[in-house]
């Protein structure tokens, strides 16, 4: 099983797990990945290392809260690929926002993890739907969820309430493109090892660590795997399926 031939779009690749997602289609020999960000700096640097390695990897820019941003994105990869075989909704707010009781979170950062994290998917699922309906063996989308959906992290309601969202949407979107042979599922991975958790107090990384299964840190190469999974043409009768990938801190 491999991606031989496939047009991979990972949102949010720029850096952390989406841009490990982004490796990891490479070495699974992905024809074409699209790395695909707000941020153009950090976004075209991943696409070039990628390219650099013998990737075809091409950087776009796309602010998944914005309808507009979203559909020009959606026309540049229709005009340079014609088709979508997997997307990886990756791209959410994510960082910088814990640590505010459910009274201390503002209006204005609640509406912006909601827009970017549950809007935003959905913007780019809807743009995305008629190049995946084009997808050779099937189209897949991977989202990513959280584990704190899962098990009711606390201060930090809006990004939790985000990611229930997303689990909810998996559900609804896997009947919806289930008849044109697009799958959707979800991976929720626990506390990962990187930028957007260096701001994560030592207490909630041990919480983890000492709830785990598997007690250990987790790092993105832990969750590539399952995400790249569910991306396989092989894999498409899997489909509405939330997998945690947490080693054991919650079980589905
Ligand atoms: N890191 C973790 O511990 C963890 C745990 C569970 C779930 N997740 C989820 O995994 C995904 C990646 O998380 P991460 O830790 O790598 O985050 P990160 O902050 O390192 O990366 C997020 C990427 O998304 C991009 N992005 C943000 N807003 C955007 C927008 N409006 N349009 C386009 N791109 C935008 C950022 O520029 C960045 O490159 C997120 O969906 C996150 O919620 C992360």
């Amino acid at each position: 099983m491999d991606l031989a031939g496939r047009i991979i779009v990972v949102t949010g690749a720029a850096r952390g797990l989406g841009r490990a997602f982004a490796e990891g289609c490479w070495r699974e020999k992905a024809r074409s990945i699209v790395v695909a960000d707000i941020d153009e700096a950090a976004g075209l640097a991943t696409a070039q290392e990628l390219a650099a390695q013998g990737a075809d990897a091409h950087f776009l820019h796309v602010d998944v809260a914005d309808p507009a941003s979203v559909e020009a994105f959606a026309l540049a990869l229709k005009t340079r690929f014609g088709r979508v075989d997997g997307l990886i909704n990756n791209a959410a707010l994510a960082t910088g926002i814990g640590g505010k009781t459910f009274e201390e979170i503002d209006v204005e950062t609640f509406d912006r993890v909601l827009s970017i994290n549950v809007r935003g998917l959905w913007l780019v699922t809807r743009a995305l739907a008629p190049l995946l309906r084009l997808a050779e063996g099937g189209g897949r989308i991977v989202n990513l969820a959280s584990d704190t959906a899962l098990w009711g992290a606390p201060r930090l309601l809006h990004y939790v309430a985000s990611k229930g969202a997303v689990i909810s949407m998996t559900r609804s979107l896997a009947r919806e493109l289930g008849p044109d042979d697009i799958s959707v599922n979800a991976i929720a991975p626990g506390l990962v090892i990187g930028e957007s958790t260096e701001y994560v107090p030592q207490e909630r990384h041990d919480l983890y660590v000492n709830g785990r299964a598997i007690p250990r840190k987790q790092y993105p190469q832990d969750v590539v795997s399952a995400a790249l999974f569910f991306l396989m043409p092989e894999a498409g009768f899997v489909t509405g399926q939330v997998v945690p990938v947490n080693g054991g801190f919650v079980f589905n």
